[in-house]
């Protein structure tokens, strides 16, 4: 989710504007950063189901539709939304897929704790991972950027959704990508300067971007290298 700390950035980036985009909608934070930025229409993408939480966003002013942003997008008329903003995957560990196999830390694999359910497992007894795989139960969906390492699949989606993106974005509008670098084998991934360079060749002109000190994960391989913060890049689309 986008972290609380960076709602009221997010909010200010999109204030003025009249209907906003987020193309990886998750549970549907982008509603509450519309409402925080007085924007009056707000339409968000998400693929699986469970996150889309549509029950929650009735009527037309505030929706959230289930589908791959790649298949959904183009469905809009070019130039419908005059703000973009959203958070996409950041190619990290949060993608690894594989089922956790070993015993629970916290209950030594029994899944109980006194006479209730461990709450570290949640009863069912296998080491708890942080990764969208996890949080959701079940494999994720065909083209989920959040199931993707950072490389060319990754790239690719994200290049091709972003494009699809800016078509639908009316000139002169606002285009917002939270994102995060991370470490991996010891070293700096800088998956932000990637996004930023993207929006820039789709034609986008880069007006800032904004370093936020977030609470980050801290367990993991890399928990005592974790790099300090999230990115906000704000980028215009020129008018022709
Ligand atoms: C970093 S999370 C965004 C969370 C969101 N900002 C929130 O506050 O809940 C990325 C989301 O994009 C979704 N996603 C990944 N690939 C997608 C695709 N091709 N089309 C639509 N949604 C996708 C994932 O399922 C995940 O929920």
């Amino acid at each position: 989710m986008f972290s609380r700390e960076l709602i009221g950035p997010l909010a200010t980036t999109i204030s003025g504007r009249s209907w906003v985009l987020d193309p990886f909608a998750g549970t549907g934070r982008i509603h509450a950063i519309a409402e925080a930025a007085g924007v009056p229409r707000s339409t968000g993408i998400e693929l699986e189901p469970e996150w889309a939480n549509t029950d929650t966003f009735p009527g037309p002013d505030r929706t959230q539709v289930v589908g791959d942003a790649l298949v959904v997008v183009p469905t809009f008329t070019p130039g419908t939304f005059d703000a973009v903003l959203t958070s996409p995957a950041y190619g990290n560990r949060m993608a690894d897929k594989h089922e956790a196999k070993d015993p629970c830390k916290s209950c030594g694999g029994s899944g109980v704790a006194g006479a209730s359910d461990c709450r570290v497992c949640k009863g069912r007894g296998v080491s708890r991972r942080n990764t969208y795989r996890h949080r959701l139960g079940r494999v994720l969906s065909a083209n989920n950027g959040g199931g993707m390492q950072w490389g060319p699949e990754y790239r690719d989606l994200h290049r091709a959704i972003w494009a699809v993106c800016v078509s639908v974005l009316a000139p002169g509008g606002v285009f917002v990508v939270n994102c995060s670098n991370h470490i991996r084998l010891g070293a700096v991934v800088d998956v932000c300067d990637w996004h930023r360079r993207c929006l820039e060749e789709l034609g986008l002109g880069i007006d800032d971007v904004v370093n936020v000190e977030t609470r980050r994960q801290r367990h993991g391989a890399n928990g005592h290298l974790r790099v300090a913060g999230e990115q906000i890049i704000v980028a215009t689309k020129p008018a022709p």
